[in-house]
């Protein structure tokens, strides 16, 4: 499976779904690469540090990297097949600055997961981002599933109403799904061990945290 996360909203906790659902599926014996198209390479350090635990399932990480007189967009092309070939499933930790690059692997991919934080300056990008949406399934002349998971929800419900009403107009680009992310210091110990939040240990293994990602992870894998 060819799974993007992607918005172009920062902070939304694109690199948190993409590095979790990753270690999930690698736990469960398939072939995991994060192609970690992001500048500022989260998802290539978090692999680094998982790397120095050799107890944790594999999780393979690629970075963009255009041949000499080649753009990003034409790497990506190139590179997605052979990803694609060479692992099972494919994770696209899309950055928020390039929005061509967005465009082609949101286009790409067989499915996208859209991380989103209730606030104002999430909504804001909603309306642009729903019409990126459109105009893939469009061109493709495919709807392919597109889903949102609301990320650090545990703020004001007051906050969280007035994302679910503003997402409202919007359900048929970017449908939310039911399942939430609270806002748990596990989730930014995890990202800083190189681990899922199910693979924390001790005092920093939160059921809470695991139990969200485990129903995303259903959600969008199946059993
Ligand atoms: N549910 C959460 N609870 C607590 N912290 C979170 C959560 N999701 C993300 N974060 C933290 O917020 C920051 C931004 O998340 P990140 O996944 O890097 O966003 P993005 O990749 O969209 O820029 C990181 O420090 C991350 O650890
Ligand atoms: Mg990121």
């Amino acid at each position: 499976m060819l799974l993007c996360i992607g918005v172009e909203k920062g902070g939304a906790g694109k690199s948190t779904v993409c590095q979790n659902l990753a270690s999930v599926r690698a736990s469960l014996g398939h072939s995991v690469v994060i192609l970690d198209l992001d500048g500022q390479a989260t998802s290539a350090k978090w692999v680094s540090r998982r790397n120095e635990d050799e107890t944790l399932p594999a999780v393979a990480i690629e970075r963009l990297a255009p041949k000499k007189g080649e753009g990003n967009t034409a790497a990506l092309k190139r590179q997605l097949p052979a990803l694609a070939e060479q692992y099972t499933d494919v994770f696209i930790d899309v950055g928020g600055k390039d929005t061509d690059l967005l465009r082609l692997a949101l286009a790409a991919c067989d499915r996208t997961i859209v991380p989103l934080v209730p606030s104002p300056a999430d909504l804001d990008t909603v309306p642009d981002f729903a019409d990126v949406v459109e105009a893939i399934h469009t061109a493709r002349g495919e709807r392919r599933p597109v889903q949102v998971i609301l990320n650090m929800t545990s703020g004001s419900p007051r906050m969280l109403n007035e994302m679910l009403e503003g997402m409202g107009p919007f359900h048929e680009a970017l449908p939310v799904m039911k399942k939430r992310i609270g806002t748990r210091v596990a989730f930014k110990r995890a990202m800083s061990e190189g681990k899922g939040v199910h693979e924390l240990t001790g005092r920093d293994f939160d059921p809470a945290a695991a139990n969200e990602i485990k129903d995303l992870y259903l959600e969008v894998f199946g059993k």
